[in-house]
């Protein structure tokens, strides 16, 4: 028998097996690392995605730099709490606290709030900042002074109705972009999209005593009168 011959029976067959295990090794490797992708992909992109399969399709869209501006103008006499409700990634809060607020965010996209946190901490405003992963309507807004949220107009008149019956009466809530339908502003600041109107709750929660028709609510009435 040739001496190649004999060399090729006695390596092919081990050097076969060997072959088939690195491939197969690498295709492990391959379809983990596409596996991971996709799911890491997913994990990123789903948060973002998330908000528009709810009743209320809310998406992130980050206010402009006038937008901001316009919602410290109306507030620059104002001090204590701050929410933004649907914080995004934390700009409004941010420029609040450098204002001297205390500033929440309130947020469902858990990426958007650890950037929110991550862009206080570099800004220097962590002491006087929070970000909250939550769904804005199982929260109370009892315990905010001033209240900022850039909704959509279809979720507005649901909020309206939980804001007025949540907050006291010396908050003050801006809308930005879109106002509420029913109650009545104070003050607005800007133009177009950049438009922000300012409410008083001592306005709202009044009507919402008086009620639709006007008349104060029966357990609003004071009962101290005495009786003839
Ligand atoms: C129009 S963006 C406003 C972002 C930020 N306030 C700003 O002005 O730059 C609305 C934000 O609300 C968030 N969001 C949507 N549905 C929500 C919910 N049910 N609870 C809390 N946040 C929500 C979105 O993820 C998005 O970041």
């Amino acid at each position: 028998m040739p001496q190649e011959d004999i060399f090729a029976d006695s390596v092919q067959p081990n050097g076969g097996v060997k072959e088939k295990g690195a491939r197969s090794r690498l295709g492990l490797v391959v379809t983990g690392v596409v596996g991971g992708t996709l799911v890491a992909l997913y994990a990123v992109a789903a948060p973002f995605v998330a908000p528009a399969l709810r009743k209320f399709c809310l998406p992130f869209v980050p206010a402009t730099t006038a937008q901001v501006d316009n919602v410290l103008t109306v507030l620059r006499r104002r001090s204590g709490t701050l929410v933004d409700i649907g914080s995004g990634d934390g700009r409004i809060v941010i420029a609040a606290a450098k204002q001297g607020f205390q500033a929440s965010g309130l947020e469902l996209n858990p990426w958007l709030v650890c950037y929110s946190r991550y862009r206080a901490w570099r800004e220097g405003v962590h002491r006087s900042t929070s970000f909250h992963i939550c769904d804005l309507w199982k929260v109370s807004f009892a315990q905010y002074s001033n209240v900022v949220i850039f909704g959509v107009p279809q979720m507005m008149d649901q909020l309206e109705h939980k804001l007025a019956s949540e907050l006291p009466s010396t908050a003050k809530v801006v809308a930005c972009r879109f106002p509420f339908p029913t109650w009545v502003p104070e003050n607005t600041a800007g133009e177009g999209i950049d438009t922000v109107w300012v409410y008083d709750a001592r306005t709202f929660n009044s009507n919402l005593q008086r009620g639709p028709t006007g008349k104060t609510a029966p357990e609003e009435r004071d009962t101290t009168e005495p009786h003839t």
